[in-house]
């Protein structure tokens, strides 16, 4: 059996096999950008489609009481049960920057905590963005960035010793942007708790491919967003996690109406919610909301240990052939090898990088076009959403890499990048 035939066997035996019509896909096209954008699940078309004629259309303020109040907490009931952690510890809402603003600066406030940040160099530059932000506006001193030697994966040594010398507020992915790095999470919080310390765990590239368990791993607080693996669409609402025994100590910095005690009420004055809604801030966007549910549906009934499963076998399978046949020809892994040291996508590199990708998206003759995402100085992320990424799909990628270096093709394409890459 050769290896497309092995890629068309796996797919006939695959458990998860039936989620990909829940899809929609445009024709002839592999989609391995997951991990920026989820695809459009059809159900979220049709939820869309009568909440804008129903709701809005013909009962337009009425809605409000009979759908839209309730509906922030309905769909933090469904992340909290992904999340393995109550529902009143989780809040749907605003975006992940926000979220991390709220939470960060709440907790550099609390008390619990030295006042000091801490973050890495694998984190998302919001993030860093977000905690320089507020100790310039809290008037204490810059966070600490560790600095690894690469971006393949965190030093922990030099983490753990970090905390230990600079403890109070950390904040990490737990699945790397760049590389895919996957922290040993449980072991990370319980070296910070020994050290005064507490980590945010920014979520966003682990939710809904990686399984996840905050309480079994000690986790007090995280955010993340559900525009990635979630399939909540573009911009879709971020979350927020607080383990409830910290809840009570932390105030919102921005006082909204909507995390008031009795928003209704329209007091003059600001009594804060006394569970996590009180980091709401304005009204719900309820287009939004109501478009994410179907992903987080998908997510739920497929199961999200099937899901890292199937991650793992399809990444495997690329990776069993990468080494022999594309690493003769310029390619370099960029994530762990080990597939416990690393979540759902996989990153390349190769002296002609951004022009590779053009190439895959641009397809040729019988091959599919293949979209894959860049990273800036030279990463080619392959997003594996395995909810429907198929084993076909990763071989095509393979033999199309092959063909694009064996052939010179990147030689035909350009340098120049647009935004959005
Ligand atoms: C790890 C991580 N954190 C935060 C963000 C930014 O989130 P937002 O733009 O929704 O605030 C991203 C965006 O891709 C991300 O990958």
């Amino acid at each position: 059996m050769n290896r497309h035939e092995k890629a068309q066997e796996c797919d006939r035996k695959d458990p998860l096999a039936q989620y990909k019509a829940a899809f929609f896909h445009p024709e002839n096209e592999i989609y391995l950008d997951g991990n920026s954008l989820g695809k459009l699940p059809l159900k979220a078309k049709e939820n869309i489609a009568s909440l804008m004629q129903e709701q809005w259309g013909e009962n337009l303020i009425r809605s409000w009481n009979e759908h839209w109040l309730d509906l922030p907490k309905h769909l933090a009931t469904k992340l909290a049960q992904l999340l393995n952690v109550n529902a009143k510890e989780v809040l749907v809402g605003e975006s992940t920057s926000v979220n991390l603003y709220k939470v960060a600066h709440a907790l550099i406030q609390s008390g619990h905590y030295p006042k000091q940040f801490l973050t890495d160099s694998l984190n998302f530059p919001t993030d860093n963005y977000i905690l320089d932000g507020i100790s310039r506006e809290c008037a204490l001193t810059k966070p600490i960035c560790v600095q690894y030697t690469t971006d393949l994966k965190a030093d922990l040594n030099l983490l753990k010793e970090q905390i230990i010398e600079h403890p109070g507020v950390i904040c990490l992915s737990l699945v790397s942007y760049k590389s895919a790095y996957y922290y040993p999470m449980k072991a990370l919080n319980l070296h910070a708790k020994e050290h005064n310390s507490i980590i945010i765990w920014d979520l966003s590239h682990a939710v809904g491919a990686v399984a996840i368990d905050l309480k079994e791993t000690h986790t007090l607080a995280a955010i993340g967003c559900t525009y990635k693996y979630l399939n909540g669409g573009p911009g879709s609402p971020a979350f927020i996690y607080l383990e409830d025994s910290l809840i009570p100590h932390l105030l919102s910095p921005i006082q909204g109406w909507f995390g008031h005690a009795k928003p209704f009420d329209f007091s003059q004055d600001y009594l804060p919610a006394r569970g996590i809604e009180k980091f709401d801030a304005g009204t719900p966007t309820v287009l939004s909301l109501a478009a994410m549910e179907a992903g987080i549906d998908i997510t739920l009934d497929a199961g999200i240990k099937s899901i890292r499963a199937k991650s793992i076998a399809l990444s495997n399978f690329f990776l069993d052939t990468f080494y022999t046949e594309l690493v003769p020809l310029g390619y370099v892994l960029e994530s762990p090898e080990n597939e416990a040291e690393r979540g759902a996508h996989i990153t390349l590199s190769h002296q002609a990088s951004w022009r590779i990708c053009q190439c895959l998206l641009q397809g040729k003759e019988k091959r599919p076009k293949i979209i894959p995402d860049f990273r800036p100085p030279h990463y080619i992320r392959l997003g594996i959403a395995p909810i429907y990424t198929t084993y076909e799909d990763m071989w095509h990628t393979l033999e199309r890499l092959k063909e694009i270096a064996q052939n010179k093709e990147f030689e035909q394409c350009s340098n120049v990048r647009p935004t959005v890459t």
